[in-house]
């Protein structure tokens, strides 16, 4: 990959320079600069960071890293990496950034070295940390109106998915930059493509994220029922791996096509149904003297529905949870 040839560098020959001939013996200003160039920075090498240049250097793309800790980057080095003293002098020699802290302020306070040394402009950077919708959008604002290009991205995996099995990485914000560094990015596993609002990837992050806290707390609820009668958390996996996940997703798959239609009177389940079971499996746990948070919190967000909306699908719990904006 080169570097647009619109951006200013410091390493760029003069005018004057680059007509000069070249000799044998004296290298080019130009090679100098080429030399110099790589395909992708990644900036930040914690655990996420190191894995996002591992699986670039994997692939063979000329990778320069750097880190605040420097001896962060020395295994990476030893992978091929070109270390970078600095995160302008990273952004300096790659076309396209990727920057993995752990906050937006993290990312905005290294960024304005970087075009303090005039490295920002004309570069794109991919921001990979993880932050909040807001972050997102006033961090595209403050890359663009600084002359570089600017994409968000989260990743919903943990570090040794990168490159391997990770189902999707998401990216928002230019499509122009996302095009023309599509195959690069694809190294560290599918890249897909959510729109011009860079604020996307870290809504779908959060959303999964607390998806994923409250499944998974649910699941291990429900293994320890099990587990309190006898049947092992092994043959709960095995069978709710056959049922309850089909049968969750069948519903919540039922349910968005509800929502989409403002309709909830398919006539499967009622609230009041699922509710009555609910009590159920939450005072039998009781009885035992299991405590059953989750289910007690679906019993508790329930009920004060059912005197209006009793009589419709589980989905109707939707609106109610959304925030008003
Ligand atoms: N690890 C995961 O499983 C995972 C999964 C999905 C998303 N993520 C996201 O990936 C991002 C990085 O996570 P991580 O797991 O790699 O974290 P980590 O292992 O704790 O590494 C944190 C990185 O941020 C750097 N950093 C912290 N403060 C800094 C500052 N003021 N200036 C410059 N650099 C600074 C650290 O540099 P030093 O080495 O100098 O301390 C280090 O490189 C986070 O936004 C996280 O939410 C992580």
């Amino acid at each position: 990959m080169r570097r647009p040839t619109s951006r200013p560098s410091p390493t760029s020959a003069s005018p004057e320079t680059a007509r000069r001939p070249s000799s044998p013996n004296r290298p080019h200003p130009n090679d100098r600069r080429r030399r110099l160039m790589t395909d992708v920075a990644v900036l930040g090498l914690g655990n996420m960071g190191a894995a996002l240049a591992r699986a670039f250097l994997a692939k063979g793309h000329a990778t320069a890293v750097w880190n605040r800790t420097p001896a962060k980057a020395q295994a990476l080095a030893e992978l091929g990496a070109r270390v970078s003293p600095d995160a302008a002098s990273a952004i300096r020699v790659a076309p396209i950034s990727l920057v993995c802290v752990e906050r937006y302020d993290q990312v905005r306070a290294l960024l304005e070295e970087a075009d303090a040394a005039g490295a920002l402009a004309g570069s794109a950077i991919v921001n990979v940390t993880w932050g909040s919708p807001e972050e997102a959008r006033d961090m595209e604002t403050w890359v663009a109106d600084r002359g570089a290009q600017y994409l968000d991205s989260d990743i919903y995996d943990y570090p040794d998915a990168i490159g391997n099995d990770i189902p999707v990485v998401p990216y928002a914000g230019g499509r122009a930059v996302y095009d023309r560094f599509a195959d690069l990015l694809s190294a560290l596993g599918p890249a897909h493509y959510h729109g011009p609002d860079p604020a996307v990837p870290n809504i779908l992050g959060s959303a999964v994220a607390a998806y994923h806290h409250v499944a998974a707390a649910a699941f291990f609820e429900a293994a320890a029922y099990a587990d309190g009668y006898g049947v092992s958390p092994r043959e709960f996996l095995e069978f709710n791996a056959l049922v309850g996940q089909p049968l969750t997703e069948r519903a919540v798959r039922r349910g968005v096509a509800e929502i989409e239609d403002g309709d909830f009177r398919a006539g499967q389940a009622s609230l009041h149904a699922h509710y009555d079971a609910a009590i159920v499996n939450r005072d039998d746990r009781r009885r035992i003297g299991q405590p059953a948070p989750m289910l007690a919190a679906f019993c508790d967000l329930v009920e004060p529905l059912l005197a209006n909306q009793g009589d419709l699908e589980l989905a109707a719990i939707f609106q109610p949870l959304r925030a008003e904006r």
